[in-house]
């Protein structure tokens, strides 16, 4: 494993599963340092890091939210009010995560189509810059579609957010990953990006993407979540 690249940022990364791994395994070999953990004590991922992720470094959550310039949730995203979101004041966070009924449970909250979930984490974390990214595509295809800039059907992943630069310092890492960054919106819009969509589970190259992005609001769930967002507001915890 080649030592990091000291002129980038250090991501953390909060989940050591599926994701968190395959996304460690491609910011190493990108030059990122990588720090990851999962709820518990790090001696508990110590194998699957040393086996998914060489090189990464797990520590707790805590730590690595404290340490990280910057931040992947990677995490199921009903255990998103687990994060330590005061020490992630500051940060970019990249909302990996998505609803998913049969891990998170039937949570209505989650499941709300005038909110997108990344409103929520956004509103958990007040103080951090948040964007979605890297949820849409699956772990076998994150894993297995990462190109170099230029490369000819590259694949893409759409990101979306509130903070200019932020989705600027966003698109050098899914850059830097091996895909090309596309933006689809704002956070509220970021519900393009998410199950019942047509991006959701999308292993496509930019064009396609942004073409996806851009019919969203002509397709069946573009037409629910304009419906219900047109009628009362949603409730959203803080
Ligand atoms: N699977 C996919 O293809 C895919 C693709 C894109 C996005 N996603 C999204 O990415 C997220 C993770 O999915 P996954 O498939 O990687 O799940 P997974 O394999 O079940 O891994 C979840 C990881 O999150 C950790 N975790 C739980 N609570 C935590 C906390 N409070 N702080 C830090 N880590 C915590 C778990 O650790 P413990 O074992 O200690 O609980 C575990 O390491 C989900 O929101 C999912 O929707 C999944």
């Amino acid at each position: 494993m080649s030592e990091p690249t000291p002129s980038l940022p250090t991501v953390g990364i909060l989940g050591a599963g599926k994701v968190g791994t395959v996304l460690s395994r491609l910011l190493l070999s990108a030059g990122y340092r990588v720090l990851i953990a999962a709820s518990g004590d790090p001696s508990r991922i110590a194998l699957i890091v040393d086996v998914l992720a060489p090189g990464a470094v797990a520590l707790t959550a805590a730590e690595v939210a404290r340490e990280a310039d910057v931040v992947i949730l990677a995490l199921p995203l009903g255990k998103y009010r687990s994060i330590p979101a005061d020490l992630l004041e500051g940060k970019l966070v990249i909302d990996a995560m998505n609803y998913w009924w049969e891990i998170d449970g039937i949570r209505a909250d989650l499941d709300d189509p005038r909110t997108s979930t990344s409103e929520l984490v956004q509103d958990f974390l007040p103080a951090s810059r948040v964007v979605k990214a890297f949820n849409h595509m699956g772990y076998h295809d994150l894993d297995e579609g990462p190109s170099a800039a230029g490369a000819a059907d590259r694949k893409a992943i759409g990101i979306a957010g509130d903070d200019d630069a932020a989705l600027t310092e966003a698109a050098a890492l899914v850059d830097a990953a091996g895909f090309d960054p596309v933006r689809v919106g704002t956070l509220r819009d970021s519900v393009s990006l998410q199950p019942h969509s047509e991006l959701f589970g999308a292993n496509l190259p930019a064009a396609g993407v942004r073409d996806a992005a851009a019919r969203f609001s002509s397709t069946e769930r573009g037409r629910e979540v304009a419906a219900a967002r047109a009628g009362a507001p949603a409730l959203r915890p803080r």
